[in-house]
């Protein structure tokens, strides 16, 4: 993760995150390899559990195969029910990151501290009808807001148009809080979004579906942004 200055807005360069959700499961290796090759600067897992959202997909066994295969830092997104019961999971699976909705425990502040512990760094996640509000109290643990910008748990899903004014109210409460975008993230809303303050962009069918492959998905994206 970029060094950010003291107190001050972040100076770090924009961060393309592709998410395997959209990826080819048969070929996750190389493509994740790929995704790498061509300048991806993290790899998102997105974990869901049936309950939190209506999707079912990736254990701590996948953030332990991704791990095997590169040494870019690995995103657990855990869109689940009782996140405590499985960071130390992710933890030991390899995961560099972890995030936990903000919607989806009753003990953030324990969990986000537990998550630390564990060695890893902590992110929260909110999703787009929940207030910034929320965020308040958690914002000076944290590392990463992922702000969704779409509703989770399915990938390809059309971009909230109002984000970009909830990222700038995420900037207002905090700026050095890395702020990471996530969902219909693309070359068309990727300037609408680093605009506001995003720095981070969480990027699945953009990238893994993108008609040129996963290298042109990247590209695209990054080109949008310089
Ligand atoms: C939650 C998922 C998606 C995914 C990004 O629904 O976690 O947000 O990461 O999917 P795309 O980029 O295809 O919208």
């Amino acid at each position: 993760m970029a060094d950010r200055p003291r107190g001050g807005r972040q100076l770090s360069k924009v961060e393309i995150v592709p998410s395997i959700l959209s990826a080819d499961i048969t070929k996750l290796g190389e493509q994740v390899k790929e995704a790498a090759r061509a300048g991806a600067d993290r790899i998102q897992i997105d974990v869901m559990d049936g309950h939190f959202v209506p999707n079912l997909t990736f254990g701590p066994m996948v953030v332990e195969a991704v791990r095997r295969v590169t040494e870019l830092p690995i995103e657990a997104h855990l869109m689940i029910d009782n996140p405590e019961l499985f960071i130390e999971a992710f933890a030991k699976a390899g995961a560099t990151l972890i995030e936990v909705q903000v919607e989806s425990t009753t003990s953030l502040y324990r969990t986000v501290m537990r998550i630390k512990e564990l060695g890893a760094k902590a992110g929260v996640a909110i999703n787009p009808a929940t207030p910034v509000e929320t965020l308040r109290e958690i914002l000076p643990f944290i590392t990463t807001v992922n702000v969704m910008t779409v509703e989770p748990g399915f990938g390809g899903q059309k971009f909230i148009a109002s984000s970009p004014d909830k990222i700038r109210r995420v900037r207002a409460m905090s700026a050095d809080v890395e702020i990471e975008v996530d969902g219909g993230i693309d070359a068309k809303t990727a300037p609408l979004v680093v605009k506001a303050g995003a720095t981070v962009l969480v990027a699945g069918s953009s990238v893994f579906g993108h008609k040129q492959g996963i290298g042109a998905g990247i590209r695209a994206i990054r080109s949008a942004v310089v």
